[in-house]
């Protein structure tokens, strides 16, 4: 039986027809949620989503302030209010180091993943200032904890999108707005379908020894959306296996030889 924290509330979501946002507008419909996704492709994903009458499209690119400006908009004009939003729209770059990467590519990265943000709250902002409350999830992910390999501008888009996360939490707490980031770890989803072989070594290399299904990652996009995390502010969530735990140090146990473990018995 699911619990119902977001009967009578309204939520705008980007890049809900897939993977994490699709996930995330199916479980906040089944707490009694009415979702308006913005996205550039509706995928037919409304035939999909339990009670259709409680899942809207709008189709517009984050990356253009003025489709988050007429989206938000057509959101408040069609359901009266806003009580949440969920960014999670994202564009994952192809693999590059600095020098080889392509400088228009690079800047549409930057303002497809962290710009949007700023498009996105200087409209929604004022909405929620208006309602008197509001609570804001931002997508980052574990590529912002940490330089990795090959990611230049991705990592630098949502490590930049973690920061205007922080700055807005604390300009606006006194507004009654929430504003917190999920920071996903590997998930099976569109984004990495073409990571091919190097899926399986991804999954290895995760404490937990696998990637994690949309569905639970949206879980804690619930609960960061939730009342449940009403003192919460400010916080980047990483939700990821323990891949971010590990320092990257081999596993000693296996190198180092039994008897010059203090815990063998031999
Ligand atoms: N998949 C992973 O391993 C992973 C890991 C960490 C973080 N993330 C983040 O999670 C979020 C969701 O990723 P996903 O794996 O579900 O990806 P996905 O590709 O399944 O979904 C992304 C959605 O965003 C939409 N989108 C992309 N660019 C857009 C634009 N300019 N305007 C409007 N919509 C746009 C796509 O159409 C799609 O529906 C992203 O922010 C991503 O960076 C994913």
């Amino acid at each position: 039986m699911p619990a119902h924290r977001f009967e009578g509330k309204t939520i705008f979501v980007t890049g809900g027809t897939s993977g994490l946002g699709r996930a995330s507008c199916a479980q906040f419909i089944e707490e009694g949620g009415e979702v308006f996704i913005m996205d550039l492709e509706e995928r037919s994903v409304l035939q999909h989503l339990g009670d259709k009458l409680k899942a809207h499209f709008y189709q517009g690119d984050v990356g253009k302030p003025e489709d988050c400006e007429a989206a938000i908009n057509a959101c408040v004009e069609k359901l009266g209010k806003l009580d949440i939003l969920f960014h999670c729209a994202a564009q994952l770059s192809p693999m590059s180091t600095v020098p080889n990467h392509d400088l228009a590519l690079f800047q549409q990265i930057i303002n497809t993943n962290l710009c949007s943000l700023f498009y996105l709250a200087r409209i929604a902002i004022p909405q929620m200032q208006k309602q008197g409350k509001g609570v804001i999830v931002v997508t980052g992910s574990t590529s912002a904890m940490a330089g990795e390999h090959g990611l230049p501008s991705y990592s630098a888009s949502k490590a930049g999108m973690i920061n205007l996360m922080r700055s807005m939490a604390i300009d606006h707490a006194q507004d009654n707005i929430r504003i917190n980031a999920i920071c996903p770890g590997y998930m099976r989803t569109a984004m990495t379908a073409g990571l091919g072989e190097l899926a399986k070594v991804v999954e290895d290399s995760i404490p937990q020894g696998r990637g994690a299904d949309p569905e639970e990652v949206a879980r804690s996009v619930l609960f960061l959306a939730s009342e449940d995390a009403s003192f919460m502010t400010g916080h980047a969530m990483v939700v990821d296996g323990g891949w971010c735990a590990h320092s990257g140090a081999p596993d000693f146990l296996k190198l180092v030889p039994q008897q010059f473990r203090p815990d063998s018995t031999t």
